[in-house]
């Protein structure tokens, strides 16, 4: 039998007629990822010329400041707008009340302020939260039966946001996910005349289980009391919930919300966008990350067209941009 004396009924609509030839797909294309989207988290160490492996994290180094300077600036000749700073300090620079979390002359404050000074239209972000800095690895000040004080920590996170924005952050990041924190920040860097300091607020962070290998990178692994951080990051189960507080946290001032974690998170990132048309960021956490570079590595999927497929997932679903641990390697692959 031959095709081509096949008659009708012919489609009406040939949707394949577009995807034809790459001119008309261009054209038509709805959305586009560029290094502008993304932002690249980092983890800092004290000392100079030392690198650290993360072995969870094949590809991601720890970094002291002055690599991390130069990991900088390829970013920034990249295109990419914006780090995430995230730091690793030494078992004495914990403790239980997290004092080394808001040191002006702390890891993170004394970063910022070099990274500034060498690339002053680099977006600086700051994480603000206390689990690199408690000895227990929760994000808060604790009780005896290791529950997280909420406005007890809200305090030490005010302070904390304070010597970060002090400091030059561009952009303060509460991770932490104590309720009225963006209100006291944004309040206290009113009083402190840091007037235009940005708050990005990981507003829907739930209790997930992708965040495994970040723990390796910060060391807060092993020790996390308690087990898990159920009773302050959101259950996995609710979807309402997340709108209620990415609502809350604009409300309170900030100024970008965040989904954490990304794509098994997507469909939260798509209604906070439809419902709240609010900066709308996600975050491609470790285990995400972790779980493609096993891939990779296996070559059971192809590195560069799967990396930016996850990552044009996310402007799909409505983010203005996306942190990720293949911001480097993105960057790179789109120019
Ligand atoms: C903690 C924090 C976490 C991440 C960012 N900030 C881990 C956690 O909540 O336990 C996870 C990031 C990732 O997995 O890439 N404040």
């Amino acid at each position: 039998m031959s095709f081509t004396s096949q008659r009708g009924p012919f489609p009406q609509t040939r949707l394949r007629r577009l995807r034809a030839n790459a001119f008309s797909r261009e054209l038509v294309r709805e959305n586009l990822l560029t290094p502008a989207d993304l932002i690249f988290p980092v983890f800092v160490l004290e000392g100079s010329g030392e690198r650290e492996a993360i072995p969870s994290m094949p590809g991601i180094e720890r970094l002291s400041a002055d690599l991390l300077l130069a990991q900088a600036k390829e970013l920034h000749s990249l295109g990419v707008p914006a780090l995430a700073l995230f730091p690793v300090v030494g078992p004495e620079q914990k403790s239980l009340m997290a004092e080394e979390a808001y040191n002006p002359d702390g890891l993170v404050q004394r970063t910022v302020k070099s990274l500034k000074d060498a690339l002053p239209d680099m977006g600086i972000i700051t994480d603000v939260a206390l689990d690199p800095y408690t000895t227990h690895g929760q994000d808060g000040i604790i009780d005896e039966a290791a529950y997280v004080l909420n406005d007890v920590t809200s305090e030490v996170l005010v302070q904390q946001a304070l010597s970060h924005a002090a400091a030059g952050a561009d952009v303060v990041a509460p991770s932490d996910m104590m309720d009225g924190r963006i209100g006291a920040i944004r309040s206290a860097l009113e009083e402190a005349s840091h007037p235009n300091t940005l708050i990005m607020a990981y507003a829907a962070k739930y209790a997930s289980s992708y965040y495994g290998p970040f723990r390796d990178a910060v060391g807060s692994a092993g020790n996390i009391k308690g087990g898990n951080k159920f009773s302050y990051q959101m259950d996995p189960a609710n979807s309402d919930e997340a709108l209620h507080e990415c609502a809350l946290d604009l409300r309170e001032g900030a100024d970008m919300i965040m989904v954490k974690p990304g794509m098994p998170y997507l469909d939260i990132a798509r209604r906070v966008k439809d419902e709240l048309k609010a900066p709308t960021f996600a975050y491609q956490v470790s285990g995400e990350y972790a779980m493609h570079q096993a891939a990779f590595t296996q070559g059971w999927l192809a590195r560069e067209p799967v990396m930016l497929e996850s990552l044009l997932a996310f402007k799909r679903a409505g983010c203005d941009g996306i942190l990720t641990y293949f911001a480097l390697e993105a960057a790179r692959a789109l120019q």
